[in-house]
């Protein structure tokens, strides 16, 4: 059965088609009213979440389908024990496809093997976020019409920011594309990233401490929040927490066409003077969530055989 539980499990065309439909529910959204009708998405979200959750429930009920949700681990049987695997075996009794967010990272690989219906990986642990992903891309695509050619800044907590590990791996296919990585010290991004995605394909990156630095060069620039939920003690967090706050004056030197992406929630890291910027496209990246999201759930049960 066919599952997203990594951003590579989808490929470059595939990616391409998922933008095409996306772009197609946006312009003829009537079109797509109905083509789930009779068909039950289930969310299951064992951490905290508001655009992901319910950005695929609206795109469940945008297509014309139902919802049927776990919104905590606390107010499922999780809380009594039982497994992910199981878990899996019996919400597939139920539903027609399935996307879970869990705080253990390959979570979403145990939900996929021992489900029998489709399953999206709405985020597990510090590792990555496929539809994150999906939200990011078709941002780019609607900003500057291309993902060859670009030089991407991420910023913040590089470490934990699962959303940040599931871009580079996007981005990594693409002609062109340069890195920088800025971050403190403690929350640089894990060397398998490194290794295995930047060294491997041979993509230009520089690490750096300063965001003012590298902000002249930059067409995107991907601001992130320090993860709380992932530290093990606070005193770090509460020294870490504001290492990089983009204000107006340091967009000072930035291009006239940067576009400033956050997967969200923003704590501190972008100060709301920001938000009028004509630059700043994390609330349109909201709402390109639940259109790569709506593409993804029909992907899916069309190859299911569904619908
Ligand atoms: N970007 C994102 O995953 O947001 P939520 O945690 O609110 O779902």
């Amino acid at each position: 059965m066919r599952s997203v539980i990594d951003i590579l499990d989808l490929s470059v065309e595939e990616l391409d088609q998922l933008i095409k439909t996306a772009t197609d529910i946006i312009d003829n959204p009537a079109k797509y009213a109905h083509v789930c009708a009779g068909k039950k998405l289930a969310t299951l979200f064992f951490e905290p979440s508001t655009r992901t959750r319910m950005s695929f429930e609206a795109a469940m009920y945008e297509l014309g389908g139902n919802v049927i949700s776990m919104a905590s681990a606390a107010s499922s049987s999780a809380s009594k024990g039982e497994s992910v695997a199981d878990t899996a075996k019996v919400i597939s009794c139920y539903a027609d496809i399935i996307a879970m967010r869990h705080p253990k990272e390959g979570a979403a690989y145990v939900l996929a093997h021992n489900a029998t219906v489709p399953t999206i990986n709405a985020g597990d642990g510090g590792h990555c976020h496929p539809t994150q992903t999906l939200a990011d891309l078709l941002t780019i695509h609607r900003e500057k019409g291309r993902f060859n050619n670009l030089t991407v800044g991420f910023c913040g907590d590089l470490k934990f920011g699962r959303t940040v590990h599931s871009l580079i791996n996007a981005l990594s296919r693409y002609e062109g594309i340069n890195i920088a990585l800025i971050s403190p010290d403690e929350l640089k991004l894990p060397s398998y990233v490194k290794k295995d995605v930047l060294q491997k394909k041979d993509i230009p990156y520089v690490q750096t401490t300063n965001l003012e630095e590298v902000m002249p060069a930059l067409d995107i620039l991907y601001m992130t929040r320090v993860q709380r939920e992932r530290f093990f003690n606070e005193e770090d967090y509460l020294r870490l927490k504001d290492s990089y706050i983009l204000t107006p004056e340091k967009l000072k030197n930035a291009k006239e066409d940067l576009a400033i992406l956050h997967p969200l929630p923003r704590v501190n890291e972008i100060s709301v003077a920001i938000d009028d910027d004509p630059r700043a496209c994390y609330f349109k990246q909201v709402l390109n969530g639940k259109y790569m999201r709506m593409a993804l759930i029909l992907k899916l049960l069309k190859e299911a055989g569904t619908i």
